[in-house]
């Protein structure tokens, strides 16, 4: 594809503490330069045949692909994000920073202290919404460190030298307190308002046992940890459990073949967990089964891997339960 050049949005003479010459050679030389080298790299993709060409050759030129591409993006973020007076924040953007940074002042000293730390070397530092969880989130990214995957940044702060160097020499923290000064919050809450419109990843749901109630890993940790009284039952089919090397802790085996055998040693007053090695179906047969014979029982999500994964307490399987 061929990329389109953006027009320089902010209005260079707007800008407090910027000359029009920085922002001039800034927009013609760098993000020109990013968008020519963007088209070239395009071109010779498009020409080449991935079949024939080297391996590493593909490789070299989709890394160069990625970082052309992401400075034209940053770039018309950046000349998007200056051109206001820093201070008026609309409302909503002023709640959501509040919500997920703890007040407007603590997110622009993160924000701040991430653009001090880029003083001596390059990158970038972006507000960014993450959709997966609802929040905003500030990063730091450059060529060798990639945005945060699904994340849609909404104001940006080009730290590379270039972006200051004509005005401020080698004093990038005057540089982003100056940005900082500048920042157009109206087209940052614009872009934020477009950004939680994006839906967020459709949830991994198991369809099968979908009606089936269940619990989180962290729900049956917070509720061993606290002591509640609950019956935790690893139902891990036997073959499978006969090479098992650990058990969750406060968990117990139970043959899911044999229900009827072990049933009747649970209590129906207290609530009942079942879980197996990847929580697909054998843990969630049992909670239905369970559930059928009158229990208060839930199967956890994720079963036994996703209790390591979570960092979630084992102790050594003893095959002596097998018997
Ligand atoms: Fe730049």
């Amino acid at each position: 594809m061929r990329y389109q050049i953006a027009p320089l949005f902010v209005r260079p003479w707007t800008i407090n503490g910027m000359t029009p010459r920085l922002i001039e050679s800034h927009y013609e030389n760098n993000y020109g330069g990013a968008f020519a080298r963007l088209n070239a790299i395009a071109e010779e993709l498009a020409a080449l045949d991935p079949e024939k060409t080297p391996a590493h050759v593909v490789a070299r030129l989709k890394q160069e692909e990625m970082a052309a591409l992401n400075s034209t993006l940053l770039h018309e973020l950046y000349f998007a994000s200056l051109g206001g007076d820093g201070r008026a924040v609309p409302e909503a953007m002023a709640s959501a920073l509040a919500r997920d940074f703890g007040s407007v002042s603590r997110w622009r000293q993160e924000f701040v202290a991430l653009a001090n730390a880029l003083a001596n070397g390059c990158g970038w530092v972006l507000l960014t919404w993450l959709p997966r969880d609802g929040r905003l989130i500030n990063q730091t990214v450059s060529d060798t460190s990639p945005g945060i995957a699904g994340g849609i940044p909404i104001l940006a702060l080009d730290m590379y030298e270039h972006a200051y160097q004509i005005d401020f020499g080698t004093n990038a923290a005057a540089y982003v307190a100056t940005f900082m000064r500048n920042i157009e919050w109206n087209a940052v809450a614009g872009r934020y308002e477009d950004a939680t419109a994006v839906k967020p990843p459709r949830p991994l749901v198991q369809k099968e046992f979908g009606d089936l109630p269940s619990v989180t890993i962290d729900e049956v940790k917070a509720m061993l940890q606290a002591g509640e009284p609950v019956q935790v039952i690893d139902t891990r089919p036997r073959h499978y459990t006969t090479r098992a090397q650990d058990i969750v802790e406060g968990a117990v085996w139970r043959d899911p073949e044999r229900v009827d055998d072990w049933i009747g040693e649970l209590s129906k007053e207290t609530p009942v967990v079942t879980f197996c090695v990847y929580g697909f179906h054998i843990g969630c047969q049992t909670a239905a089964t369970l559930r059928n014979a009158g229990f208060d029982a839930r199967y956890m999500a994720g079963g036994h891997y996703a209790w390591k994964a979570a960092q979630g307490p084992v102790k050594p399987f003893d095959p002596a339960a097998l018997s």
